[in-house]
């Protein structure tokens, strides 16, 4: 017997015993080529490359833009920097001088080691268990996706939905080396101004645990050279001062500070992204030799690099003066000057603050947002603020309020790691939950008190 005459028997056998199986089955046919559907958009935008060092940022936006046109959304490329498209899409609210909701992405993802990936990461390949497994499935396409079918569901079933308030959604270049090509050119321009935003929603992390996880902040990298001199000789010879042992006595310093607040993550009294973090680099110093280094000699240098990390609500001037006088102390002859930091981004904003944005009951956005989650059954964690950066503090340093939320819970974080998944029943429900918020950002109203007044108090 072949398979198909197999499967027409069984099929016969269900038509005439089981009718009321039968309707079930059509029910459930029907929501699945509606996931089905939903999926394989997914899929298709995980499918083009767009890993760094040559993303394929043309290909992003075509697609996007298809997307666009299908959900009757107003579209416009924008090209700060030329080969480097940033998508801007617009669904006009009833109210369109209310300060409106921007919903941003990033298009661009981090390289792979294709090798040590159980699956090709631009396959977008789906498991037994519903694992969707490619590079941006969790950072950050997932999240642009989601926005547009939330979008697609309050324009299709919903049919009666209007927002009140206009929605923005963009799609930026660059993020994964600094955005200063995507994200920091548009919160500058004269378009970004005009589009009055009153609330950004941008990328969270992956959570192990039933809860999602928001973001209020992020911390500041300060990257910090050090030079030790001292005076060369015999490697035979004991004496002081050598730059090798001025730097180990700075990193014995930094190790000490490093653990000092890698234990009070540990022992659960602070989270992650709240105590400032250190590690180290690079090490460099030695005498080169054609097999490999000088082994009698003493160096006159050395230097090590650092990785800092500064949460918002640390005090970034006494590190400053730790650096100054015991990492890189003159009497010691280390030389660190502020010209050194290869990269210092500063925990205040224009005005001197705090670049935060509100995360209680003075923020209305903040508590409608966890309304919004609870509001279709996910759990929200506590307050955090992002070990990292993101394309957000651009937005908060024009003092708008930008929150940190991708819906993956019951998630493990692979950001940027090998085998990054996310699962399909996770990305369905993100939907549902972007659904939920944009029903209460877009329809919340209130009048007396509006985004200019929240923006002096942040
Ligand atoms: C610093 O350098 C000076 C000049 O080379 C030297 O005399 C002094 O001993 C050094 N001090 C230390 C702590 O390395
Ligand atoms: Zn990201």
């Amino acid at each position: 017997m072949t398979t198909m005459t197999f499967i027409s028997i069984v099929a016969l056998l269900l038509l005439l015993l089981l009718p009321s199986t039968i309707i079930i089955i059509a029910f459930d046919g029907d929501l699945d080529s509606d996931s089905d559907s939903i999926i394989s958009r997914f899929q298709r935008y995980l499918q083009i490359d767009t890993s760094h060092p040559s993303p394929d940022y043309q290909q992003a936006a075509d697609f996007i833009l298809s997307q666009a046109s299908s959900l009757s959304l107003e579209s416009q490329t924008l090209e700060f920097v030329k080969g480097k498209p940033l998508i801007l899409l617009k669904w006009t609210g009833t109210s369109p001088h209310l300060p409106s909701i921007l919903l941003n992405s990033h298009t661009d993802v981090v390289p792979v080691e294709p090798h040590k990936w159980s699956h090709p990461p631009f396959h977008a390949q789906i498991n037994s268990g519903g694992n969707i497994y490619a590079r941006g499935s969790q950072d950050m396409k997932c999240v642009g996706l989601q926005y547009l079918e939330a979008i697609r569901n309050l324009k299709n079933k919903d049919s009666g939905f209007q927002p009140i308030r206009t929605i923005y959604v963009s799609f930026v270049p660059d993020e994964e080396i600094g955005g200063h090509d995507g994200a920091e050119l548009f919160a500058k321009s004269k378009v970004f101004h005009e589009m009055n935003v009153g609330i950004v929603l941008d990328e969270g992390l992956a959570s192990p645990e039933d809860y999602y996880r928001l973001f209020y902040a992020e911390r500041c990298p300060m990257w910090l050279v050090i030079k030790a001199t001292g005076a060369p000789g015999h490697g035979a010879k004991l004496y002081d001062n050598t730059a090798m042992e001025n730097l180990m006595k700075s990193i014995e310093s930094v190790r000490r500070f490093r653990a000092s607040q890698f234990d009070l993550v540990k022992a659960g009294l602070k989270a992650e992204g709240e105590v400032i973090s250190v590690n180290m680099a690079f090490l460099k110093a030695g005498t080169p030799s054609p097999t490999g280094f000088v082994m009698n000699l003493q160096p006159s240098e050395a230097q090590a690099g650092f990785d800092i990390r500064v949460p918002p609500i640390a005090d970034q001037a006494s590190l400053e003066r730790r650096i100054a006088e015991e990492w890189a102390p003159a009497s010691r002859n280390m030389t660190f000057e502020s010209g050194q930091f290869k990269q210092k981004v500063s925990v205040y904003d224009e005005n001197g603050k705090p670049i935060l944005t509100g995360h209680d009951s003075s923020n209305p956005w903040w508590s409608l947002l966890e309304g919004a989650i609870l509001k279709a059954n996910g759990k929200v964690g506590k307050p955090e603020i992002f070990p990292a950066s993101t394309d957000a503090r651009y937005f908060r340093l024009r003092g708008i309020p930008a929150i940190g939320f991708s819906p993956m819970a019951n998630t493990p974080i692979l950001l940027h790691d090998h085998n990054e998944f996310l699962n399909k029943e996770e990305y369905l429900k993100g939907i549902e939950v972007y659904v939920s918020i944009l029903k209460a950002f877009a329809s919340f109203v209130e009048v007396e008190k509006d985004a200019a007044t929240y923006r002096d108090e942040l």
